[in-house]
């Protein structure tokens, strides 16, 4: 498969399309599994998680779950900022529902860290953290998902909705940052 440049920076194949279908349906049935009986909320993290949300979201489809949106954003270029901007808010009532995070990936762990404390303070009954993509070593918040899809090195990748500066999320697959 080919490489892919954008802003001068060479990618190559990483993760596949169909390696992550198949891991995707593997999440859902264990997010269906730990939720049966519930109506739990997926809640996408904008814009990264929406294909993966997407994917996730249906591959549940024997729960009685509904999704929402919200946009938070800390990344320039292809470094974290470590400031956690939240661009559109969360208007539903999460008061005593399960609550399921879908991020495309954790990086520092920022994100999801802000992110979880503003969810808790609305009461939910629970709060479940599923992420396509883990760096373990890139953490600087105490952490750990619940439901991970890969577990990476700290390298910088793209696609299947991870971006560089807005581009590339549109990639079917997932690339590396090709080192030289
Ligand atoms: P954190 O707050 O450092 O955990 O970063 C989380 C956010 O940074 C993710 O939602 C992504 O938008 C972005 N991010 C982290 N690592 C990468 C990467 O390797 N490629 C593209 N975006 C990334
Ligand atoms: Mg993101």
């Amino acid at each position: 498969m080919k490489q892919v440049t954008y802003e001068g920076l060479t990618f190559e194949p990483y993760i596949l399309r169909e390696t992550i279908d198949a891991r995707v349906r593997e999440l859902g049935k264990d997010i269906m599994r730990d939720c049966a009986g519930q109506r739990p909320l997926f809640v996408c993290v904008l814009n990264g998680a929406f294909p993966f949300a997407c994917d996730l979201f249906r591959a549940c489809e024997e729960l009685d779950a509904e999704i929402a949106f919200i946009r938070l954003r800390s990344y320039e270029g292809t470094g974290s900022t470590g400031v956690v901007k939240e661009v559109l808010g969360l208007t539903d009532d999460i008061e005593g529902r399960t609550v399921i995070v879908v991020e495309d990936i954790i990086d520092t762990g920022n994100t999801i860290d802000r992110l979880v404390s503003d969810l808790r303070a609305k009461n939910p009954a629970a709060i479940k953290v599923a992420t396509l993509l883990f760096k373990p070593e890139a953490l600087v918040k105490p952490v750990s998902p619940d439901y991970v899809g890969f577990s990476i090195p700290k390298k910088f990748i793209i696609g299947f909705g991870l971006d560089l500066n807005g581009r590339a999320r549109n990639l079917n697959d997932i690339y590396i940052l090709k080192e030289d």
